[in-house]
């Protein structure tokens, strides 16, 4: 099986161990404490399940401009995006050593984990800017991910995690959130060696769907991980249950059994378009993907990237061998009307825009909201009918 990222065996920060845990919770009731902000704690789930071995917590400014600048830490491990607990209030934990992390998504705010605090330090205007910029190639306050980042805290805490819970994610998506641990295990149970991951935040409309099963026919896998994100997205996006509902009935009545496996994780959306894919192909390695599928205008938003630059920053930033997983390079892909069926239009180079069937979001939310029917050509009549039910309820309820 493909290795984890950075290491031998994958060293997920959650603590497993039942007595360690529970002697972990008790201490953390006596702890100095402090509010996670949305982004910290969906930091702090993906380091508890694996997903973002083998770091063992959160970053220094240090670590994190040398990751935003150089796609590597300060010790030279190969890492595309910062990993911070950062907050704008330290009076009630400037002089500890040790603090309980709380969840900000959850009723009550229980403790999500503990961190040894290595160091507290401000983050000047400056760096921030300069992160920001790196990673969303903007510090416009129209980008939702950049908009994020600037307004995250400017104290940056660094030290390492013990994990202690994984917030809503468990709780809400019991059938789909996974630990990048149990992905593994499930893919060796499987049987399975190569594998292909598909990352999504939408509900699968027929373009992703031939886009897994074209990955899975060239590349000959075994499977293929459909991983939805689950946490927290701008306004406007699909939310996570619809868009759960809708991949789970195209999956069972469009592949066969035992080909697709239908996962999330729990991680807000950064609309770091190229950024975020390197963030993406790294994640997946340590679940165990042996490739992973970047299409065209991958984790992006508005027009800030360029339609492809999610697959060029792989030749331009990502050094040779810093990543084992490979990348399945798909072209724009779309209903052709001349050939009845979705194509990647790289295959196609007799068609003009007009021989596709092409729908923006907009378009589509336009479509949903006034009740019209998706076209079969661009989305499975199952995934559309359980779309316009959820647009319906909106309706109804504005
Ligand atoms: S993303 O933010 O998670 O990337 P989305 O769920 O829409 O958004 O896309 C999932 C994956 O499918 C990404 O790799 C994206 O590039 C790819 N993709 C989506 N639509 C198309 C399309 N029509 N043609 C090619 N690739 C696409």
């Amino acid at each position: 099986m493909i290795k984890p990222h950075g290491s031998d065996t994958l060293n997920p920060l959650f603590v497993y161990d039942v007595d360690k845990h529970h002697a972990l919770q008790k201490e953390a009731e006596t702890l100095p404490s402090l509010l996670l902000n949305s982004p910290a704690a969906s930091n702090a789930v993906m380091l508890g399940a694996g997903y973002f071995n083998p770091l063992t917590g959160y970053m220094n400014i240090a670590d994190g401009l040398s990751v935003a600048k150089d796609f590597k830490t300060t010790s030279g491990l190969f890492w595309p995006v910062p990993i911070f607990n950062r907050t704008d209030n330290i009076d009630a934990i400037k002089d500890a050593k040790r603090i309980a992390l709380r969840d900000p998504n959850e009723e009550g705010n229980p403790v999500l984990a503990i961190q040894d605090i290595e160091s507290i330090e401000e983050l000047t205007d400056e760096q921030l800017n300069t992160m920001t910029t790196e990673l969303f190639t903007t510090t416009d306050g129209e980008h939702p991910g950049a908009t994020t980042f600037l307004n995250s805290g400017k104290y940056v805490i660094s030290g390492p995690i013990q994990v202690l819970n994984f917030s809503y994610f468990q709780k809400d998506f019991p059938d789909t959130f996974r630990t990048a641990v149990e992905i593994r295990n499930e893919i060796k149970e499987r049987g399975w060696n190569k594998v292909v991951a598909f990352q999504t935040r939408n509900p699968m409309h027929r373009a992703h769907e031939e886009l897994c099963r074209m990955a899975y026919e060239t590349l000959k896998t075994d499977g293929i991980l459909v991983h939805m994100l689950l946490g927290k997205l701008k306004p406007g996006d699909i939310p996570a249950p619809v868009r759960d509902a809708a991949i789970r009935k195209m999956v069972e009545v469009y592949f066969p059994p035992n080909t697709v496996m239908v996962t999330g994780y729990g991680f807000d959306m950064l609309y770091a378009g190229p950024r975020e894919a390197v963030l993406h192909a790294t994640f997946r390695q340590n679940t165990g993907c042996t490739h992973f599928i970047v299409g065209r205008d991958h984790a992006g938003v508005g027009d800030y990237y360029g339609a492809f630059d999610s697959q060029t920053i792989f030749d331009d930033k990502v050094p040779e061998g810093s990543l084992l997983i490979e990348i399945f390079r798909a072209d724009h892909t779309a209903y052709s009307k001349k050939l009845n069926k979705v194509v990647m239009m790289r295959d196609v180079p007799d068609h003009t825009k007009e021989d596709f069937v092409i729908l923006s979001g907009t378009k589509v939310r336009k479509m949903l909201s006034e009740g019209k029917d998706l076209p079969p050509e661009f989305s499975r009549p199952e995934v559309a009918k359980i779309l316009m039910g959820f647009y319906q309820e909106q309706a109804a309820k504005s």
